[in-house]
């Protein structure tokens, strides 16, 4: 379904998005050993552990159980290439969420039988949304009791607007499970592994198979939900609107081929990347990428960066140069990083829809653009307005400059934003949620040796403001110096006290834009 005209290597770049607890780490680790990636299960939780064992890098995800950072797990499976994006799975929505989620073609929604959509899984959707990623649903622990799969799809129809397309449907949950009716194979799938073919529903051969209840519900249900439900359409998944429902249990390692199977026949390849002034198509010559992730210090012994870059054109080669959009410098990606279960291996080559580790030194930035030749602008990774502002308070002043050196990184790599106000020294940090602060106090004390407390601002929230004529900006600036910033990059931002003080101040300001997001040119 999904053969590409122009012969290049295929790829499934896709995560999984869930509530804490529905069975993503299990599930990805019976992806990663269905790829053969890895070989024992436990191997995901138990890489992580070494890994934080090994080094005080990030303190706070061992503190917390919970992984703040996102990863990229590549693996093969009947000759595609699945790049998996972990994104973190923590109740906090973070910036680095969204933008991992915009460097994915589709997504798993993993649900648990027994809780249906939960808040987290419905926020992740709604960022899914913004871009129309065309989402696989799993239901996950069918071995454990749970809710009609009736129910289970109408909460789905209804919380997230979403077609449903019941693709297996489970004989019975629990106690009373006894396989999985594939609905559009004919197929009955068996606890102990076996698969049979049957002829329809009223093949007798299925009452071989499974209790005489079982199989009158099986019977009765699946021609309800056949008849009640829409049937699969691809068109329609592809843009977002109609979602395939799976069932299994990740645990006992049940529907998960059914699943990898999904994301090979129906998931689409690389799409077409929103830039300006038009889409990038993964069959365009020349290189593009953008980077959606920037991480610091992943070796604490060296002061590194890893940028994440997403291939969105091209074929890329080790060594070749990349010409940064913004500055337009051109920068030889000597040491390209892919990203295996269980290793990094310098990248030779890698095409559209994989997923690069740059090394760097602080040059490239999340929200970067990198082309061979002209550069181009990717569109669709902002900055969002943050929720909470707090002043940064040394507690040693005299480690003023490893502050200034340790935000700034830190505002690189999307963990926090800073602002610098027009009047005073004190800068402002800015989150969307609270672990972000955390985050940011825990990695200044462990990575930077810098001991600082935050303190309340006056301030609310921040929007980034523009205007058409110079002098409505400088005359806005002047009337509102107190409440004056500017960003990172030098941008103006005004800082509100409140909601109400941010709409009665654009009220009186028409020729000033009041914007919540920005993107990186
Ligand atoms: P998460 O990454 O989404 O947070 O979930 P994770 O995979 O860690 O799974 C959460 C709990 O649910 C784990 O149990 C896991 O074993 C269990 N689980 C996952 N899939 C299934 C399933 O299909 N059926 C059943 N019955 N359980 C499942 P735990 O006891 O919290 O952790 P652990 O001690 O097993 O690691």
């Amino acid at each position: 379904m999904n053969d590409r005209p122009t012969g290049r290597p295929d790829r499934r770049t896709f995560a999984i998005i869930s509530h804490p607890d529905a069975g993503k780490t299990t599930l990805t680790e019976k992806l990663l050993i269905a790829g053969g990636a890895i070989h024992l299960a436990g191997e995901v939780k138990a890489r992580g552990q070494t890994r934080r064992a090994r080094s005080d890098w990030m303190k706070i995800e061992q503190q917390r159980g919970i992984s703040v950072t996102s990863s990229v797990m590549t693996f093969e499976y009947d000759g595609l290439t699945f790049n998996l994006l972990d994104t973190p799975g923590h109740e906090d929505f973070s910036e680095d969420t969204y933008r991992t989620l915009t460097a994915v073609d589709s997504a798993v929604m993993v649900i648990d039988a027994a809780r249906g959509i939960e808040a987290q899984t419905r926020k992740l959707f709604e960022v899914c949304r913004l871009r129309s990623v065309p989402i696989i649903t799993f239901v996950n622990k069918v071995d454990r009791e749970g809710r009609s799969p009736f129910d289970l799809m109408d909460e789905i129809a209804d919380q997230l607007a979403l077609d449903v397309a019941p693709m297996m449907w489970p004989a019975g949950l629990g106690g009373e499970f006894e396989g999985l009716y594939d609905v559009a194979g004919q197929r009955m799938l068996l606890p102990e592994g076996r698969v049979e073919s049957v002829d329809g529903l009223d093949d007798p051969k299925l009452d071989t198979m499974l209790s005489e209840r079982a199989a009158a519900r099986l019977r009765e249900e699946v021609e309800l939900g056949v008849g009640g439900y829409a049937a699969f359409d691809r068109a329609k998944y592809l843009s977002g609107d109609m979602t395939p429902v799976y069932f299994g249990s990740a645990l006992r390692d049940f529907g998960v081929p059914e699943l990898i199977h999904a994301l090979r026949d129906l998931a689409p390849s690389p799409r077409p990347q929103p830039a300006d002034p038009a889409p990038i198509s993964p069959d365009q010559d020349g290189v593009t990428g953008f980077v959606f992730k920037v991480q610091a210090n992943m070796n604490p012994q060296h002061r590194d960066r890893v940028a994440f870059m997403r291939l969105c054109s091209g074929k890329f080669r080790r060594g070749m140069k990349l010409n940064q959009s913004g500055t337009g410098k051109a920068i030889a990606v000597h040491s390209p990083i892919l990203f295996f279960a269980q290793s990094r291996e310098v990248a030779d080559e890698a095409w559209p829809g994989d997923i690069i580790g740059i090394p760097n030194h602080g040059t490239l930035r999340v929200g970067d653009s990198l082309a061979e030749g002209t550069p181009v602008v990717f569109t669709g990774l902002p900055n969002f307005a943050p929720e909470i502002l707090r002043r940064v308070q040394l507690v040693d002043p005299t480690k003023t400059k490893q502050l200034r050196k340790a935000l700034d990184d830190l505002s690189e790599e999307g963990v926090v934003q800073v602002f610098h106000p027009a009047i005073g020294s004190q800068m402002i940090v800015g989150v969307v949620g609270q672990l972000q602060l955390e985050v940011l106090i825990s990695r200044l004390e462990h990575e930077y040796k810098v001991d600082a407390r935050l303190e309340p601002s006056p301030w609310d929230t921040a929007r980034w403001i523009a205007t058409d004529a110079a002098p409505d900006m400088a005359a806005f600036q002047s009337q509102h110096r107190s409440a004056m910033a500017t960003d990172r990059d030098g941008q103006p931002v005004f800082l509100a006290k409140d909601l109400w003080d941010l709409n009665f101040v654009s009220g009186r300001s028409p020729t000033v834009r009041f914007s919540a997001t920005k993107e990186r040119v």
